[in-house]
């Protein structure tokens, strides 16, 4: 049986309630999880995109086989996956190294003990603080550190400067990492193609991420009533971001047509991009 460990920072008033399954609906679709997760997705509310989001593994769980084929991560490599989401990445990387799953939100953490324990898969999972408060890991715990869709996330429910909070959870990560250990950062380019068309990343605003921050602080709070909060980078502002911390070797890979449901991952000079698989090291 896969217990969910606790391992907060205090008493938590955070709520972050990342989830496809609306929190009125979590307990009746964490009961139906625990008999049958996969039923519990295909009979839930959850639109068809985000259940093949869930239920696809062969295409959410690339950058796993990526990371075992290409990058050549050795099995017995203990792994931590920062932010599990409903864990269809997570449970993919379960399958081929020592994984271990973390999210603040312990809904969807429960519902990936349900699947973990239904197929047989051992990981660990941890309930975590959010990410600004710290990361509560041992130093050099790891051999690999995983953020898939995360990063531009730690701010947003919060007050201070986006990128110094960015910057301080990317020193947690640095610093629980093992040397030579790999950090691996999968997210949205700034600079995408998708953006300059009209598409949109995390808030439903159209060029705002190409904007200039402070014009996009205005836009948003005009928009929204809050300031823009969820900053993604071009692949400068990320290689000089992730020196910055002590990261080396920084390595650009392009995820078509994004890092979520990846069709293939190439190492990649392309400026425009849509997503990055980032990868370097505690050299
Ligand atoms: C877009 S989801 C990505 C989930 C998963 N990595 C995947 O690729 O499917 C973002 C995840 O980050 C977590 N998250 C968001 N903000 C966070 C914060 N400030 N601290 C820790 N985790 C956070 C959410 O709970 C959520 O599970």
């Amino acid at each position: 049986m896969i217990k969910i460990m606790k391992k907060t920072f205090g008493k938590d008033d955070y709520k972050y309630d990342f989830s496809f399954v609306p929190k009125k609906d979590m307990k009746e679709f964490l009961k139906r999880a625990k008999k049958n997760w996969k039923d519990a997705i295909k009979k839930s509310k959850i639109n068809e995109y985000f259940k093949d989001y869930i239920l696809n593994e062969k295409v959410r769980g690339r950058l796993a086989e990526f990371m075992k084929k290409e990058l050549k991560i050795d099995k017995k490599s203990e792994v931590l996956d920062i932010g599990s989401g409903m864990g269809a990445l997570t449970i993919a990387l379960a399958r081929r190294f020592k994984t271990v799953g973390t999210d603040v939100n312990p809904s969807t953490l429960e519902f990936i003990k349900h699947r973990a324990e239904q197929e047989k898969i051992n990981l660990a999972l941890f309930h975590i603080s959010p990410l600004h408060k710290g990361l509560p890991f041992k130093k050099e715990s790891f051999d690999v550190v995983l953020m898939n869709g995360v990063l531009e996330w730690v701010a947003f429910k919060i007050e201070g400067d986006v990128k110094k909070i960015q910057e301080k959870v990317l020193k947690n990560i640095f610093r629980i990492l093992k040397k030579n250990g790999i950090f691996i950062l999968a997210i949205e380019n700034r600079l995408a193609l998708d953006w300059f068309k009209g598409k949109t990343s995390h808030i439903p605003i159209k060029y705002v991420d190409l904007l200039p921050r402070k014009i996009a602080d205005f836009v948003c709070k005009i928009k929204r009533g809050k300031k823009f909060r969820t900053y993604i980078y071009s692949k400068f502002g990320y290689e000089k971001m992730l020196k910055k911390v002590g990261f080396g070797d920084v390595e650009f890979y392009e995820a078509y047509p994004n890092y979520q449901k990846p069709k293939w991952i190439k190492k990649t000079n392309n400026l425009f991009a849509n997503s990055f698989i980032i990868v370097c090291k505690k050299i």
